[in-house]
């Protein structure tokens, strides 16, 4: 059995919703693991939320609600979020979990022992919004450079970490393992850090102050840093110390992160693990930002862009696709919305897609629809060259894969595509099909290009898992086989001469961009994907609520009141309703529409109108829409 391989991303503070920049690093992780999964070996991939400190309560109070419920309601959103887009994580930390919380008390508690933490005073500037203490050198114009505001001067007595001790040893480290972080440009800004003397690390907040954290083993006066917590996150999912999947995973640990989180990954972390004897993780592989005209994408700017609206626009493995592409793993890019629409219809549409129906086809109009047998010695004559150019495509994704250049993986598959294009191109199918005497010669000219198609199948898997099996499928593949195995994919003539190929199907609709409504951070809704998930309520509490079906039978607009339309309904008796949807709908729209009403709303006064009771519509960035009964029902039947 080859070397496991074990994945993480950054637990991510549950303080804000899940964004295009989160799904980002989440998708590379579930890209490389599942390209580990491809060469059979045992893959484990753990992503999760980080839940405490001084930012979530802040967080939890603006919602009115306690940390707990809080922490609960935000992490599902990201973990609920992951297998929408097809991401297959293993284990979903939180850092609220009592065996996470037990292991950081434990790893304190041993540091404290060894004498690596002290006791002191300290008066430093403080930024809230990072939950750290600043050296004015790293001050920008006198603010923190991630908050913009000025930190605070605050004095108080805390527990620090003797980092300082461990600045030698992590240079030496870090030199002797090109590779621990990368890409280069990283492992150097590291080096750039630890050039300078390292500060002690303050790794406690004193609980007047916060109370939302893991307790000191040492002093209960004391909760623990943010950071001290979360790092811990990747070796207590495993069962840290000694469950197995800690004994298997651990030694080849690999963290995906951004630069933003260079620092405590790529110092803080290794000290910590130095400090307590435990071995360190394998790579830190850095990404770089996904940014909006130049700022990074992030919640305080407000300048998000949201994956599911991305994926209902325009689909899963196009977007996934499009993220691995259309950024250099390790530097920053540019989101737009212009450049997806681009890579779709170019590298998806055309070259992808075309290629796919052209050659199935040919299947169906030259063999109808039957993978055809070749003759061997005809297809030493023909002298393809596909089959080499297939194994160089192979040997030069695994490489670039493994090194976490995706986009290069991707590169490569699109130049065999072109060759597979031309290959067509030059041995004219469509000529060879006009006499007989060279019908061994299609055979194997569309043999070859099925087994092309076969491997493209295997090696967009990582990336697009949904395409590659939709491709498998057509091309008559047997399902329980992982054609995506790497060996397999390096056995010229997989295809099985005989099989029934299934009818065509078009792989990757073109996209419309004027159709489509581009990017603009006023169209993004955030409440309309997230937020307005509401607090569980008991049975009792929603049969209160009484839903009926009502006919509309009348619809005005009302004078002086752009938003607004005064409808009279039928739900078995007659009733007047004022709706606020005149942006979405004109009176003729809405006469004899069945629509829902909450019949037992308290009436209100509407501009000047008793309004008895409530339409039930859905809003998103396009405006309204009225929800509707599927069949026609008599007015005023309830709804269950
Ligand atoms: N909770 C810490 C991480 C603790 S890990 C032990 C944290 N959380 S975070 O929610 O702020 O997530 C930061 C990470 O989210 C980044 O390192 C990156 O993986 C991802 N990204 C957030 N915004 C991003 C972009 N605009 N572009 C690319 N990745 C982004 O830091």
């Amino acid at each position: 059995m080859s070397r496991p391989f074990y994945v993480t991303t950054p637990i991510y503070y549950v303080n804000a919703m899940p964004h295009l920049g989160h799904a980002y690093t989440t998708i590379a992780a579930d890209v490389a693991c599942r390209f580990n999964g491809m060469q059979k070996k045992e893959t484990f991939f753990l992503t999760g939320t980080d839940e405490h400190g001084d930012k979530i309560v802040r967080a939890a109070k603006k919602e009115n609600l306690s940390p707990r419920t809080y922490v609960d309601k935000m992490s599902g959103l990201f973990r609920n979020l992951w297998p929408e887009l097809n991401i297959k994580y293993d284990y979903f930390i939180r850092t609220t979990d009592l065996a996470h919380i037990a292991v950081v008390k434990q790893i304190l508690q041993k540091i404290y022992d060894s004498g690596d933490i002290y006791f002191s005073e300290y008066e430093g500037l403080y930024c809230f919004g990072c939950e750290r203490f600043f050296v004015e050198r790293e001050l920008v114009d006198g603010k923190c450079p991630d908050h913009g505001a000025a930190p605070e001067i605050i004095k108080e007595s805390n527990y620090f970490f003797k980092m300082s001790r461990y600045q030698d040893w992590l240079i030496d480290h870090i030199k002797n393992n090109p590779d621990f972080i990368r890409p280069e440009r990283y492992r150097n800004e590291v080096l750039a850090f630890l050039r300078e003397p390292l500060e002690d690390l303050c790794i406690s907040r004193p609980k007047k102050r916060i109370e939302w954290g893991i307790t000191l083993p040492f002093d209960k006066n004391y909760v623990t840093y943010v950071w001290f917590d979360a790092l811990i996150n990747y070796i207590s999912a495993l069962g840290f110390p000694d469950g197995d999947l800690f004994k298997k995973f651990w030694p080849v640990a690999q963290h995906i992160v951004a630069k933003d989180i260079l620092k405590p990954h790529g110092i803080y972390w290794p000290i910590i693990l130095k400090a307590a004897g435990i071995p360190l993780y394998k790579h830190l592989n850095v990404h770089g930002y996904w940014n909006i005209n130049q700022s990074k994408m992030s919640k305080s700017i407000g300048n998000v862009v949201q994956p599911l609206q991305l994926k209902d626009s325009y689909g899963l493995d196009a977007f996934r696709y499009f993220l691995m592409r259309d950024t250099v793993f390790g530097l920053d890019s540019d989101f737009s919305e212009e450049a997806l629409a681009q890579r779709i219809n170019t590298d998806l549409a055309n070259d992808l897609g075309n290629l796919f129906s052209r050659v199935l086809a040919m299947v169906h109009k030259y063999f109808s629809g039957i993978v055809p047998e070749i003759d061997s010695v005809v297809e030493e004559e023909l002298q393809p060259g596909l089959k080499s150019d297939a194994m160089n495509t192979i040997a030069e994704f695994e490489k670039t894969m493994r090194a976490f250049a995706f986009h290069k993986a991707l590169v490569a598959i699109w130049e065999f595509i072109s060759k597979m294009n031309k290959y067509v191109d030059i041995t004219a199918p469509w000529v060879l099909a006009k006499k007989k005497s060279s019908k061994k010669q299609l055979e194997v000219v569309i043999y070859n290009l099925l087994e092309g198609l076969r491997i493209i199948s295997g090696l967009i898997y990582p990336i697009m898992p949904d395409t590659a099996a939709k491709m498998q499928k057509h091309l008559g593949m047997d399902p329980e086989k992982p054609f995506y195995d790497l060996d397999l994919l390096k056995t010229w003539k997989g295809m099985e001469p005989g099989t029934k190929l299934p009818k065509l199907i078009t792989l990757f609709p073109r996209v419309d961009l004027e159709k489509e409504k581009p990017y603009s951070p006023e169209n993004v809704d955030l409440k309309a994907t997230f937020s307005e998930i509401k607090p569980e309520i008991t049975f009792e509490e929603f049969s209160k609520i009484d839903l009926r079906v009502a006919t509309i039978v009348h619809a005005e607009v009302i004078p002086r009141a752009k938003k607004v339309l005064k409808l009279e309904v039928d739900m078995g008796e007659k009733r007047t309703i004022v709706a606020g949807i005149s942006a979405s709908y004109s009176p003729e729209d809405l006469i004899g529409k069945q629509v829902v009403i909450v019949a037992n709303l308290k009436p209100a006064k509407l501009m000047g109108i008793l309004s008895k009771g409530m339409l039930v519509a859905a809003v998103d960035d396009n405006g309204c829409s009225v929800a509707t009964v599927d069949r026609k029902v008599k007015p005023g039947t309830p709804l269950k």
